[in-house]
Parts: C-alpha cells; sequence; structure tokens
C-alpha cells in the first residue's frame, strides 16, 4: 500500500510517500481502506517536534474515513465493507490505517465520505470545548481563538447552537476574520489586538468562556478577558511556550476557572466517554446543524503541501488528503 512516512522530525518536505506492507488489525483493533484523511494541527506538530510520536519511522494521521477491511479478534458490530469514520493513533496518511475499534464510528446517514473525514477529532473536541467542559449557558458570551481554523469553525457553530450571548474569534489575518464573521462569528479580531477589542466589544466586562488551544502568553491574556465567574479551556499550545502555570493570585480574586481538554487521552482513557461524546456531536453534522467546510484537498501524495498550507497560517476551515 502507499503512505506517507515520516523517518525524521522536520519541515514539510520530510513527509515521503513510501510503498509498505498494509498493516493487519491485532485483537481489539480495526483496519480500514481509507477513502479521505482529515489533516490536523496534531499532525504538523507530530512532523515537527514529536507531538505523541512512540518512534520513527512513523506514518502520521489521526482521522480518516473509508470502508471496513477487517476485524481484529474480539471486535463486534462492525462489518467488513462497512462505511466508518474513525479516530486513529497515528496511521491515517495511508491506504489501509488500524484504528481501536472503540474509536470507530457508522458513518451517520446522509453524510458522505468527504464530509464524515473532517469530524472524528474535530466535532468531539469542540462539542467537549462548549458543552461538558466549557459548560457554556443561553445568554453567556465566548471569545476562541484559532476561531477560522478546523475546530474553531465548528465551536463558533456550536456555540451559537448553544444560544450564546456572543461569539467572538481570535485569528491572524484580516483574511481569517472575514472567514470567521462569515461561519458563525459575531467578530474576529486580529491576534495583537484581541485584549483590547474584547474589552471594547464587552464595555470592559470580559467573557464568560475562553477556548484557547495556543497557550503562553495568549493564554495568559485570555484569562484576563474573562468576566467575574469566567471559564478558560486550554486544548493545546500551538505558540509552543512551555506548559502554562495558573495560581491562586489569577484565580481568586475574579473566581474564575480553568479547565482542559484532550480528545486523544479521552480516546486513549476513556474510549466510551469518547463514544458518547461523538455521538453527541456527530448527531448535529447528520442533521445539518454544524458545517465544516473543506477548504483544501490533497492527493496522498502531496500531504506536504497540506502541512506547508496549515503551518503558514493561511489554511481556514478543514483541510484532507484524497487517499482511496
Ligand atoms: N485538545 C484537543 O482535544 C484538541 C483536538 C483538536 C485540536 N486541538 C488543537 O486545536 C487547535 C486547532 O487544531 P486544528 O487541527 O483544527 O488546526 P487549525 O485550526 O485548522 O489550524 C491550525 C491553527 O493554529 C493556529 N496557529 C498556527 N500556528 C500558530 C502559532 N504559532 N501560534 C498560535 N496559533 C497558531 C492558527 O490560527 P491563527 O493563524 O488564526 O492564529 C490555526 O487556526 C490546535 O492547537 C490543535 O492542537 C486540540
Amino acid at each position: 500500500m502507499r503512505a506517507i512516512q515520516v523517518s525524521e522530525l522536520g519541515g514539510p518536505e520530510v513527509l515521503r510517500l513510501v510503498e509498505t506492507g498494509a498493516p493487519r488489525p491485532g485483537p481489539g483493533e480495526v483496519a480500514v481502506d481509507v477513502l479521505y484523511a482529515g489533516v490536523n494541527f496534531a499532525e504538523v506538530k507530530a512532523r515537527s517536534e514529536g507531538y505523541r510520536v512512540r518512534s520513527l519511522p512513523f506514518v502520521p494521521g489521526l482521522e480518516v474515513s473509508g470502508r471496513v477491511r477487517e476485524l481484529g479478534a474480539g471486535v463486534e458490530g462492525l462489518a467488513v465493507g462497512q462505511e466508518v469514520a474513525a479516530m486513529a493513533e497515528g496511521g491515517g496518511y495511508a491506504e489501509v490505517a488500524v484504528v481501536p475499534a472503540a474509536a470507530v464510528f457508522p458513518v451517520p446517514e446522509g453524510v458522505g465520505p468527504r464530509t464524515a473525514a473532517t469530524l472524528p477529532t474535530v466535532l468531539p473536541t469542540a462539542h467537549a470545548l462548549i458543552h461538558e467542559v466549557g459548560r457554556l449557558q443561553p445568554g453567556e458570551s465566548v471569545l476562541v481563538q484559532g476561531a477560522a481554523g478546523g475546530v474553531g469553525t465548528a465551536v463558533g457553530q456550536l456555540a451559537r447552537l448553544a444560544g450564546a450571548g456572543a461569539v467572538y474569534g481570535v485569528v491572524s489575518s484580516e483574511a481569517k476574520a472575514a472567514y470567521a464573521r462569515e461561519h458563525g462569528y459575531d467578530d474576529a479580531f486580529l491576534t495583537d489586538s484581541f485584549p483590547e477589542d474584547v474589552r471594547r466589544a464587552t464595555g470592559g466586562r470580559g467573557v464568560d468562556l475562553v477556548l484557547d488551544p495556543v497557550g503562553g502568553r495568549t493564554l495568559r491574556q485570555g484569562l484576563d478577558a474573562l468576566a467575574l465567574f469566567g471559564r478558560l479551556v486550554s486544548y493545546g499550545n500551538a505558540g509552543g511556550e512551555g506548559p502554562w502555570q495558573v495560581g491562586q493570585p489569577e484565580l481568586y480574586p475574579a473566581a474564575r476557572s480553568v479547565a482542559g481538554f484532550s480528545v486523544l487521552s479521552l480516546a486513549a482513557d476513556a474510549p466510551e466517554a469518547l463514544r458518547d461524546l461523538a455521538g453527541r456531536a456527530f448527531a448535529l453534522a447528520a442533521n445539518g446543524s454544524v458545517k465544516l467546510p473543506v477548504t483544501a484537498e490533497f492527493p496522498l501524495a502531496e500531504a506536504a503541501e497540506a502541512h506547508r498550507l496549515m503551518e503558514g497560517r493561511t489554511s481556514t476551515g478543514k483541510l484532507l488528503l484524497r487517499v482511496g
């Protein structure tokens, strides 16, 4: 089979197309004939920094759509040939991917394989950020970093569906701000000026919920943008600064809370919780309430181009690799 392999960490050029044997599923696993693979920022981090990479060489790829090829021992409730979307622990940039059975989801009725590949990581993450962890209440305001990206595009729509009073995004360019405003955001601010913009937009009050996948200085500025009783959810470290720490001085005076979320950890440690979450999230895609626009699609062999686009901070919505 064809796969994209990384033998050394580095720039997009280390994503090389290779011919290799198709993997077989072990107990509790499923082999999928991949049609499309979603591209995630976590894969850029895996390629460049070894984020969650166990050893070299490795095949990146955390989410796929396709058809069940083979079931490992003990797997029930799935059938060979069935159309599925799946979260992978890597290995998605390939014609055959082996994934844990617990992270394989039948494609919802009316959803095609292209859209199905956009769902597995983004939608449960966005749902958890707004509901299970962020606990957004009707009428509350929310500020989302990376608003024009894959997760950001879904989060804005989910916030609106949850009855948010105001949905604000933060992005790195005017073009992304325009995209965010067209996809559910009331307004989108630029990275350099968002603290003042939030103060202006909220009359100095601040927002009730901040969703932060950037970390470092941006996370600190997000904390300062919170209203009384506000919550911040940290779910990434795109900025690459060291792990954040927050203590009593930042939290007590304004009664703030800080929480975290990782869909990959949920898949590894609490697969039943992920299945419940994914069920709730996918239902919104199936009934058309949430749409994840695919803004660029590349053949598998051109995975490096997709990474260049995302890393260059010019991508919006969801990027896909066409595999099958
Ligand atoms: N914890 C979880 O469960 C989970 C799950 C999925 C994704 N995530 C995180 O959510 C974020 C979005 O993921 P995605 O796959 O949907 O990617 P994406 O948003 O489509 O693309 C990457 C995003 O990162 C931002 N970015 C890139 N370089 C950056 C930098 N140096 N500093 C600050 N921001 C930078 C870009 O926003 P701007 O250019 O507008 O700043 C862009 O929105 C990533 O940080 C990812 O790790 C977390």
